[in-house]
C-alpha cells in the first residue's frame, strides 16, 4: 500500500486543509496515523467494522486486545457508553487528556472494536491535531498505539514510519509525543470505585483527588500468574520488547556498579540516570551509556523510554541493562512498562 504523509503544524492555517483530507479519509474507512499527547495513533472510525479489522491487520494484533474509542469532547461518550456521576469527575479534572475510561459499552460501538468485550474504552485526547481530526471526520476513532504489535509504542514521525510505513493509507507527520508513555487507563467499577489497569501520566493521587477509591489491579506491577484472566486483554500480552534481552538493576548506584563491571564490553547498553552516568563512565570504558534524564526527573524519563528502546533495539546488542524505577508518581507507569519490557528480568542486587 502507498502510504500518503503530511506534514502539520497546527499554527499553520494550510494545516487545516490537510486535516479535513485526514478526516475524508477516516470516514471513508482507511487507516490514517496520528500524533497524541502520548504515542501516536492509529487511527480509523471505530464504527466500522471493517476498518476496525484492518487496524488488527495493519499492527499483527490479536483480534481479542480491543482498541480505545477517541472523541473530541467528554459529553460524546454519550453516544458509546453508560456513563455515571464518576465519569463527569473524572472528566471534568481530566479531559482533554491523557487518560482512558473503560464502562459499559452502548451498541454503536461493535463487538469488532471492544475485542469481544460487553465494555469500551473512552478516551478524549489533549493534542490538537488529534481534537481536529476526530472533529473534522465527525466519528469516534478507534486508535491503538501506531506500533506494530510487541513493540515500543512510537513517539516520534520517525519511529512511526519505521513500523508503519506501507501499512496504512496515511500518516500525519508532527512533533514528538510531548508525554511519551501510553495513557492511564482507569475502569468504573461504581459510583465510588475506580479500578487502575495502566499506570500514566495521570498518577494514582491523582485519581484519588476525585474518588474515594482507587484499586491497583495487581498486573501493573506483578507477572500474571500461570492461567489468569486479565483484567485487560493487553495485560497478557509481552510488550514493548527490544530484541536484546533488558535486564532491570534493583540497587544502589554502587551496587550497580559493582555488577557491571563484569559486563564492561562493546555490545552491552546501559540506560541510566544522567548522574549515575557521570560516575560509572570512569570506570566503564566499553559498554554505551544512554542519558535518561535526571534521576528526579520522571518526566524526561517518560520521554525518553520508548524513543530509547527503539533506538538501541537499531544497534544490535547482546544485554541491556536500566535501573528499576521506584513506583512512586509517575515512577509506577516507568516500573510498568519496564517490568513488561524486561520480560519481568529483575537483578535484585
Ligand atoms: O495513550 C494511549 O492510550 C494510546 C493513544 C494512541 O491514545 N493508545 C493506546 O492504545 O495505548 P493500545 O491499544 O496500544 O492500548 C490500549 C489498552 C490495551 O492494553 C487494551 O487491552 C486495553 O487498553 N483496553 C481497551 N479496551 C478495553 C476494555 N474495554 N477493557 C479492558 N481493557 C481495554
Ligand atoms: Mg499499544
Amino acid at each position: 500500500m502507498k502510504t500518503k504523509i503530511i506534514k502539520v503544524n497546527i499554527n499553520n492555517r494550510s494545516s487545516f486543509n490537510k486535516l479535513k483530507s485526514a478526516a475524508e479519509l477516516i470516514r471513508n474507512g482507511k487507516l490514517v496515523v496520528f500524533p497524541t499527547e502520548t504515542v501516536y495513533g492509529l487511527g480509523a472510525d471505530a464504527t466500522d467494522t471493517n476498518a476496525v479489522r484492518n487496524i488488527y491487520k495493519a499492527k499483527g494484533r490479536p483480534s481479542d486486545n480491543p482498541l480505545i474509542v477517541h472523541i473530541a469532547n467528554p459529553q460524546d461518550a454519550e453516544k458509546y457508553a453508560y456513563t455515571n456521576s464518576l465519569y463527569y469527575k473524572l472528566a471534568d479534572k481530566f479531559m482533554p487528556g491523557p487518560l482512558t475510561v473503560i464502562m459499559k459499552s452502548k451498541s454503536s460501538i461493535p463487538k469488532t472494536t471492544r475485542g469481544g468485550l460487553d465494555t469500551v474504552a473512552i478516551r478524549c485526547p489533549q493534542n490538537a491535531v488529534a481534537r481536529k481530526l476526530i472533529e473534522y471526520s465527525k466519528r469516534p476513532i478507534a486508535a491503538p498505539s501506531a506500533n506494530l504489535s510487541g513493540s515500543p509504542s512510537p513517539t516520534s514521525f520517525k519511529h512511526v514510519c519505521d513500523d508503519m510505513n506501507g501499512r496504512v493509507n496515511m500518516i500525519i507527520n508532527s512533533s514528538d509525543s510531548d508525554f511519551g508513555l501510553e495513557s492511564t487507563i482507569v475502569k468504573i467499577e461504581d459510583e465510588n470505585t475506580l479500578t487502575l489497569l495502566r499506570p500514566g501520566k495521570i498518577t494514582v493521587d491523582d485519581l484519588r483527588g476525585v474518588c474515594e477509591k482507587v484499586n491497583v489491579a495487581h498486573a501493573v506491577t506483578e507477572e500474571l500468574k500461570e492461567g489468569e484472566r486479565a483484567l485487560s486483554p493487553g495485560m497478557k500480552y509481552r510488550h514493548y520488547s527490544p530484541k536484546a534481552p533488558l535486564i532491570l538493576l534493583d540497587g544502589s548506584i554502587e551496587k550497580i556498579s559493582e555488577y557491571l563491571s563484569g559486563e564492561d564490553d562493546s555490545h552491552t547498553a546501559v540506560i541510566l540516570y544522567d548522574e549515575d552516568i557521570d560516575i560509572l563512565k570512569e570506570h566503564l570504558m566499553n559498554v554505551d551509556f544512554y542519558n535518561f534524564g535526571a534521576s528526579n526527573d520522571r518526566l524526561t524519563q517518560a520521554h525518553r523510554l520508548f524513543y530509547i528502546l527503539r533506538e538501541v533495539d537499531k544497534k544490535g546488542y547482546k544485554k541491556i541493562f536500566a535501573p528499576l524505577p521506584s513506583q512512586e508518581g509517575i515512577g509506577l507507569a516507568l516500573y510498568n512498562r519496564m517490568i513488561r519490557a524486561s520480560a519481568h528480568n529483575i537483578i535484585k542486587l
